[in-house]
């Protein structure tokens, strides 16, 4: 018998095979585009925590995301999106896939029509958006102000704040299916829902056309977005977090029942229930994922036993699920 078949297979292949599929890739994309490999994922969140990305890409146009997309499909390699790095928790071993950010500027559009309407890039920030809107004089986008997402993050996670949700203010949004083709769906040809749009789960935001109220005085769109951020710099924390960590009950909040269990303060390891709301969890510097997943655990047996409901996270676990690991 030949030993050398016995043998398991050298660590170096599985790294040589991301290595491969990194190098077709920067074949494949525009001299603009980046690919990386092990590129680290924890500067790229708001929590700062998580391993590294297998391979990491920034394209520069939607041929190269496309060509992200089909070279990913034709080797069985998943692709997730990053955007700005919130509601997002990276596990410590890192992301067994494709990590793909629209950071390039050919994703921050910001191009207002004449009848109060905008298209925007799925790159770009949410508050830069607001910031040109304002500057525009377009209102009714103010609610977004201070999200800490991009737009494709806030299609994706129908972001909201203030009363307001993302999807109250689209008209249609661009996709690309993960075998690269593009297709314009109108909103009422997506299934949306609290912190949810169905047809994202298995597409990629490119961007949206968003529809504002009236023109308005730059003044008073001003003054919203400054009395919401002030509203938010008092009632949520300062320090990293992922936002809010678990979604809100039907008719009830989870920062109330957190907060009930008198759970403020409470840690493991560096990541702490924020002392501020109790549905953030905070890392006070060296905090790991698995002190996150610890802590989320923690609160959901906690709030539990006191009242009997079952806190689902709303953060997104890159490369699992929550139900393998709660
Ligand atoms: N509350 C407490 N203790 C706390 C926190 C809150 O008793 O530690 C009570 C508050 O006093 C209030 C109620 O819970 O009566 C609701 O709190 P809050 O107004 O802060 O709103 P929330 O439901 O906790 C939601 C969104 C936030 C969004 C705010 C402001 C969810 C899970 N959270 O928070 O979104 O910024 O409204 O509009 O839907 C996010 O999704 O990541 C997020 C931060």
């Amino acid at each position: 018998m030949n030993s050398a078949l016995l043998q398991p297979a050298p660590v170096a292949s599985v790294a040589g095979r991301w290595d491969e599929f990194a190098g077709a890739l920067r074949l494949r994309l525009s001299p603009a585009a980046r690919v990386r490999r092990e590129e680290p994922l924890a500067p790229r969140t708001t929590l700062r925590v998580g391993g590294t990305a297998r391979v990491y890409a920034e394209p520069a146009s939607e041929a190269d995301l496309q060509a992200i997309a089909r070279a990913a499909q034709a080797a069985g390699i998943e692709v997730f999106m990053l955007g700005r790095g919130s509601n997002l928790l990276v596990p410590d071993e890192g992301v067994e896939g494709v990590v793909v950010a629209l950071t390039h500027e050919a994703w921050a559009e910001f191009s207002p029509r004449a009848d109060a309407r905008v298209w925007v890039g799925a790159g770009l920030r949410l508050k830069n958006l607001c910031g040109l809107a304002a500057k525009a004089g377009l209102a009714g986008l103010e609610f977004l102000e201070g999200i800490p997402g991009s737009v494709g993050g806030a299609l994706r996670m129908n972001a909201g704040a203030m009363g307001g949700w993302m999807f109250d203010v689209v008209e249609e949004v661009r996709v690309m299916s993960l075998d690269g083709k593009v297709q314009v769906r109108p909103r009422s040809a997506l299934h949306v829902d609290y912190r949810h749009c169905a047809e994202l789960h298995q597409a990629i935001a490119l961007g949206a056309t968003l529809r504002t109220a009236a023109l308005a005085d730059t003044g008073a769109v001003k003054r919203r977005m400054d009395a919401y951020a002030h509203r938010r710099h008092e009632s949520q924390p300062r320090e990293p977090s992922a936002g809010c960590i678990f979604k809100n009950p039907p008719g009830d909040s989870a920062g109330r029942l957190i907060d009930t269990c008198g759970l403020k303060g409470e840690r493991v390891g560096d990541a702490q229930v924020s002392p501020v709301h109790a549905n953030f969890i905070v890392n006070l510097g060296a905090a790991r994922a698995a002190d996150v997943l610890a802590l989320v655990r923690h609160i959901r047996a906690q709030v539990r036993a006191r009242s009997g409901i079952e806190l689902e996270p709303e953060v997104l676990l890159y490369g699992r699920n929550w139900k393998d690991v709660l």
